[in-house]
């Protein structure tokens, strides 16, 4: 795609966007599109030098357009692209927040874009934290003004929330609102929460600009990545304009474009449902993810679904390619039904040509890599079980230490523990002591990072032992890129992938399982995928990588749609009880635990409940009644 693709189009003007309100441009991932929007803005600014004028840039933080600052860092240092006639207005800022707090945008804008280009200090603006409540209400009108003064905001960057929210205006915030302080929505402070370390530290206010202020913005480009945003994302360009999502108001503004990845377009209309929209090129996924759909809608089995069903839901075209809808239904139930196996690992002697997996080789050699400790029990536990239990030569590979996330209690409890059984161990003192004088904003030192890495280590190998591994057959790879000992993490790097390279190459497997998750609020698990998919690339021309094949589990986050499955592991009543005694090892992420997300429900009922879920879905569409099934989706490359 360039330039040109993005460029405003009157939406519903084409048949496939005819649901749509606002303009959006679909991209498979965040890469391509960052660098396009990088090149609109620096473009921007040539042609406003070129002028020899001011160019005015609205700027957002958050973790949506943090690669479209790299690409223009590299554009200044690479292709000496000057800022200096640049001056930025920042959206917003929690209030009350210090400068030099590493939680504040201020922090966040100079070490993603201003440290880095020629831009004037005096040209940055970025509403103040500290400034005083008396004076808080004539500083937003001053904000407002300066906008003003220059001519107004050539450019706005935003990202949205998942209240809907642009900028911090949360639901309720009036069209023509200028820059003010507000109240965070409970929902934005729990998203807010990792990178606060637990949601008591989240402000609970924030100044921002206005809705009106982003309305004024001459063109506005919105960023959103990742299926956690796609339903708010639907709700902005389907839905109706309404204050309850504040984003909605860009419907009015002429000049706005959505830049989405796949992830966050998933509830659109044209994607979700594209025979409601258009005429449709009928493969056999996009068969199966409709005639999901016309059974779920209707509350019926898929074999009990009749033509004038199909015809009365925009499917006539597929019955027209089909014939009957008895035809198309008994073919699609197959197709399910062919994805059931108790044999994950493949059944031995068995004709497998209807099967998800390969009979031979009977004993296959299989790595699970699992992000975070704990990842590989929560969501394929069961699998896992029966891998083990049916003789396969089972590695686990735990990708990152995980140690951000144990409380500083619980590594007190530990420390402590080892001080009274060796009182003059002048390591674990350190580590005491650490914990005596640390504050919120302090970086834990590293004695005490690897004491909290050898926590989740060590639950991890309890974990791995009931379930019958060989302690030789759990790799912990502690990726580099993971070990800041903050939030944030480092960018992928040739060192994560090496390590990542080496075991597979070392172990030459037949089977891996990896997290397909990628609606981690994190991120993590998005790194560790992009780590598993670089190392394929870099080894697939090796023999063995032939007879390797990828399945992707999904996270405590989010499950694969029925009609993306293609291999689901049902799960005994008793096999259930297993994983939740497996899962229960991770002691320090039960009760409560850091990263919880919005969902108070701890992993192993998460995990449960997804499970059985999963089986229901099954069996409302027809098929057998299981307690409880473990999805997996094939990668191929
Ligand atoms: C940030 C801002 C917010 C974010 C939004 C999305 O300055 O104003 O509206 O754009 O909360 O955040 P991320 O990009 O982190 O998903």
């Amino acid at each position: 795609m360039n330039l040109e693709n993005i460029r405003y189009k009157k939406p519903g003007t084409f048949e496939e966007t005819r649901f749509e309100k606002i303009h959006n441009v679909i991209f498979k991932d965040s890469t391509e599109p960052s660098v396009l929007i990088a090149h609109e803005i620096a473009n921007l600014i040539k042609e406003k030098e070129a002028k020899r004028k001011p160019c005015v840039l609205g700027l957002a933080t958050g973790s949506s357009p943090i690669k479209v600052y790299e690409e223009l860092v590299r554009l200044h240092k690479e292709e000496g692209l000057s800022f200096a006639n640049v001056i930025t207005f920042n959206l917003d800022e929690y209030y009350p927040m210090d400068k030099s707090n590493i939680q504040s945008y201020f922090y966040f804008m100079h070490e993603h874009l201003f440290n880095h280009v020629d831009i004037l200090p005096q040209n940055i603006n970025i509403p103040d934290g500290k400034v005083s409540a008396d004076d808080l209400y004539q500083y937003c009108i001053d904000y407002e003004m300066k906008i003003k003064s220059v001519g107004g905001l050539d450019f706005q960057l935003l990202g949205i929330g998942r209240t809907g929210h642009i900028g911090f205006n949360e639901p309720g915030s009036h069209f023509n609102s200028g820059t003010r302080s507000i109240t965070l929505d409970h929902i934005t402070r729990v998203d807010a929460a990792p990178a606060f370390l637990g949601i008591d530290n989240v402000p609970r206010k924030a100044i921002t600009m206005g809705i009106g202020t982003v309305m004024g913005a001459k063109r506005i480009v919105l960023l959103s990545w990742g299926n956690n945003k796609a339903e708010i994302v639907q709700k902005t360009i389907e839905g109706d304009i309404t204050s309850e999502v504040p984003a909605t108001y860009l419907q009015n503004h002429k000049n706005t474009t959505f830049i989405l990845d796949e992830g966050a377009a998933t509830e659109l209309t044209r994607v979700k449902t594209p025979w409601l929209v258009t005429s449709c090129n009928w493969d056999e996924s996009l068969k199966l993810k409709a005639v999901v759909w016309l059974s779920e809608l209707l509350n019926k089995s898929i074999l009990k679904l009749t033509d004038s069903d199909y015809n009365n839901n925009g499917m006539s075209g597929l019955l027209t390619e089909e014939g009957t809808a008895y035809d198309l239904n008994i073919k699609m139930f197959n197709r399910l039904q062919h994805t059931i196996t108790g044999w994950p690992g493949g059944k031995p002697n068995a004709d497998d040509s209807n099967r998800p997996e390969r009979a031979v080789p009977e004993r296959k050699r299989i790595i699970i890599f699992s992000p975070h400790p704990d990842d590989d029990v929560i969501s394929m536990g069961g699998t896992f079980d029966r891998l083990v239990e049916q003789g396969h030569d089972v590695h686990v590979a735990y990708q990152t230490s995980g140690n951000i996330a144990v409380s500083d209690e619980e590594a007190l409890k530990f420390a402590e523990i080892t001080q009274s059984l060796c009182p003059n161990c002048d390591e674990t003192q350190s580590i005491i002591n650490f914990f005596r004088i640390k504050t919120d904003n302090d970086i834990d030192s590293e004695k005490v990072r690897k004491l909290k890495g050898l926590i989740r280590r060590n639950e991890s190998l309890a974990a791995t032992r009931y379930l019958g591994l060989n302690d030789k057959n759990v790799h912990f790879l502690d990726l580099p890129f993971y070990e800041t000992g903050t939030i944030k993490k480092n960018n992928i790097g040739s060192e994560d992938v090496a390590i990542m390279k080496d075991l597979i190459d070392k172990i030459k497997p037949h089977q891996i399982y990896a997290a397909g998750d990628l609606a981690d609020p994190h991120g993590t698990h998005k790194v560790c995928l992009d780590a598993l998919f670089l190392s394929i690339e870099a080894l697939k021309h090796n023999n063995y990588m032939n007879d390797c094949w990828v399945w992707l589990y999904r996270g405590a986050w989010h499950e694969w749609e029925s009609y993306q499955i293609e291999m689901a592991v049902p799960m005994s009543p008793d096999q259930v009880l297993k994983k939740r005694h497996a899962i229960f090892y991770h002691q320090s992420q039960k009760d409560g635990v850091m990263f919880q997300g919005d969902d108070s429900r701890e992993f192993w009922v998460r995990a449960e409940d997804r499970n059985r879920l999963t089986a229901k879905k099954y069996n409302d569409l027809g098929l057998a009644d299981y307690a409880a099934i473990e999805a997996f989706k094939r990668y191929y490359f």
